[in-house]
């Protein structure tokens, strides 16, 4: 397989980056975010998830968001939902795409949506099949697909199980997370190897965080198997809140970098996603977590 010419990144920041903060973050901000990146030329944003309150406070402003956004044509708009409460609430913000979350691990499952793998495929089946009825794009994600905070090391197999339930139940893409960061090249190719098993090159994406500081090389591993879409995070934010001490997905900057570097198309403006990206980090009070944001800050300051 070659190295893909265009990539396509969907900057999950305003979902996967935001959902851990502390503090409050206003509804307003995650517009603002959201309305940098998609003038920064990113056409897919992860915006919001539909997931309960009590479990994840951040996001519990999501219809607000969403009836906030100034929609650009051409670009898409998508929302976690993990169960039909969470698609019902969220149908009014006309999401283009859901994503459903399930698990590699037993632990985290339980962790993360209070259930086990077997039974969140069961409650994920009738949004599935809700959403593809209307016409809503559905993209799913295998979470700690190689290694679990709570279960450690964790097989390709389990990946590959994963992938086949979700296929069985209608799932049309499905992104290979590492959520912990833990993984390295090698084995994060036999995760996708795992998933490819089901799931066509042009239906899978790669969704790193980059805890390890591992997800740039991740990434590229992921490029020469030919994999060309993935999820990123303007300025390296976020964590998820049920996998302590995880760091955010790899920062887009850095990989809108290494990818003009390498002669392929984003359509991203790198200059303006860093302009989002220090929206959001002067908002938080910290600087960027990319170490390409911080270069060119640096030169621009200079
Ligand atoms: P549960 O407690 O098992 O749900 O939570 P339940 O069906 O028993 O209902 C309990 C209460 O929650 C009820 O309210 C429901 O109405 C309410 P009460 O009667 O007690 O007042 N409820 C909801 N409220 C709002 N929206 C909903 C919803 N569903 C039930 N959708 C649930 C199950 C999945 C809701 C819960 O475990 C949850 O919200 N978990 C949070 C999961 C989450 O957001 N995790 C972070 C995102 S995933 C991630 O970051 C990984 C990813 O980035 C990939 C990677 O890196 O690995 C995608
Ligand atoms: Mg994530």
């Amino acid at each position: 397989m070659s190295m893909p010419s265009k990539v396509k990144i969907v900057d999950v920041g305003p979902r996967d980056g935001l959902q851990n903060e502390k503090g409050a973050v206003p509804a307003e901000v995650k517009i603002g975010l959201v309305h940098r990146l998609q003038d920064a030329g990113l056409k897919e944003i992860e915006v919001t998830s539909f997931v309960s309150p009590k479990w994840v406070p951040q996001m519990a402003d999501n219809a607000e968001v969403m009836a906030g956004i100034q929609r650009k044509p051409g670009v898409r708009y998508s929302v976690l939902t993990p169960n039909m409460k969470g698609f019902e609430a969220a149908l009014p913000s006309k999401p283009d795409e859901i994503v459903v979350f399930a698990a590699a691990s037993e632990a985290f499952s339980q962790r993360n949506i209070n259930c086990s793998i077997a039974e969140s495929i069961e409650r994920f089946a009738p949004v599935v099949a809700a959403a593809k009825e209307k016409g809503i794009y559905v993209r799913g994600a295998i979470s700690c697909a190689v290694g679990c905070p709570y279960e450690g090391e964790v097989s390709p197999e389990r990946v590959e199980m994963v992938a086949r339930l979700l296929k069985d139940i209608g799932v049309q893409h499905i992104g290979v997370a590492d959520t912990i960061g833990v993984g390295t090249p090698l084995k994060v190719q036999r995760a996708m190897e795992a998933a490819l098993r089901h799931y066509a090159i042009d239906d899978v994406s790669g969704h790193y965080h980059d805890t390890y500081g591992q997800a740039l090389g991740n990434t590229l591993a992921s490029l020469e198997m030919g994999v060309w879409q993935y999820d990123t995070s303007s300025a390296g934010l976020g964590g998820c809140p049920y996998a302590k001490g995880a760091t955010g997905n790899v920062a887009t900057e850095d990989v809108v970098y290494m990818l003009q570097g390498m002669g392929i198309e984003t359509g991203i403006d790198l200059d303006k996603l860093i302009d989002a990206g220090k929206y959001i980090s002067d908002f938080l009070q910290r600087k960027p977590n990319s170490r390409a944001a911080t270069a060119i800050l640096n030169k621009r300051a200079g």
